[in-house]
């Protein structure tokens, strides 16, 4: 595995493989087994695999976590390399934004619900970095973890919108055995807010339990996720829980086709999210 620090090494690195397919996983580092199983399908899929870890500080708000976001670079470097990857792109805050720096790529609508209405300018941040990975990296396949669903839209859409020439592929969600989707920030948890952090998956069952009984009206999908959530006393702030369309991330007056249950709450100080999609609602 090649370490590239700098952007310009990274286009011309995949110059150099023109005509063979490029993977990518772009990370925040920390690396657990959701972005593993990203990177698995990536090398399965492509002759060469990129991966990139960047905290990203756009992505983060004035009181957000950005300094204390886990960071594990010897252990992130010792997973990749067991696992084949060609180049890793670790980029300096410095060389993705330097002085002077002020584009961005914003996606309207999609970028402002769910986690976008407690995380202002969070989407820019997300969108705007992205972008710029792809340009640097020239991936033909891009691979997003459907925990990040909200994510995984907004990318797609961009995707489209600026005609980039790469396919997105969002990969399931790896839970731990209790149910609890992996993540970086679970870290953050102590041992008493771990065991109380699978809640959010129970509610989401409950509300896929609902649908599957033929419950269609959002608002009551939302009472019964709420109440979950509320049995958990270390259970804080919930800042959504409900049945979303997953096109436009609205609560539609009655849910057809296809439903987004989706859950952002915090568990002490630790804002985590989850998500299910469920298909073939009639
Ligand atoms: O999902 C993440 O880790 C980040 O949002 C991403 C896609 C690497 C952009 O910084």
């Amino acid at each position: 595995m090649e370490t590239i620090r700098i952007a310009r090494v990274m286009q011309d690195a995949v110059l150099k493989a023109r005509g063979r397919s490029i993977g990518f996983v772009p990370t925040m580092g920390a690396l657990h087994e959701g972005h593993l199983s990203l990177v698995r399908t990536a090398r399965a899929e492509n002759d060469l695999v990129v991966v990139s870890i960047f905290v990203n500080p756009l992505q983060f708000g004035p009181s957000e976590d950005l300094q204390r976001y886990p960071r594990d670079l010897e252990g992130d470097m010792e997973k990749l390399q067991a696992l084949e990857v060609d180049y890793l792109f670790l980029p300096e805050p410095e060389g993705m934004y330097p002085q002077g720096f002020c584009t961005f790529v914003e996606v309207q609508g999609l970028s402002e619900r769910l986690c976008g209405a407690f995380r202002p300018g969070h989407f820019r941040g997300v969108a705007t970095v992205v972008l710029k990975l792809f340009e640097i990296v020239q991936p033909t396949r891009a691979y997003f973890g459907q925990k990040d669903y909200q994510q995984s839209l907004i990318v797609r859409r961009m995707v489209e919108d600026l005609n980039l020439p790469l396919q997105v592929v969002v990969c399931p969600t790896v839970r731990e055995p209790d149910g609890l989707a992996m993540s970086s920030r679970n870290l953050y948890l102590s041992p008493q807010e771990r065991r109380a952090a699978p809640i959010l998956y129970k509610a989401l069952l409950k509300g896929q339990e609902a649908l599957l009984r033929g419950q269609r009206q959002p608002h009551r999908i939302r009472e019964l996720m709420h109440q979950v959530l509320r049995s958990e006393p270390l259970v804080g702030e919930v800042q959504y829980a409900s049945a979303y369309d997953p096109y436009t991330l609205e609560e539609p007056p009655v849910l057809r086709g296809s439903a987004l249950l989706a859950v952002a709450a915090f568990i002490g100080r630790t804002r985590l999210i989850d998500n299910l999609l469920i298909d073939g609602l009639k």
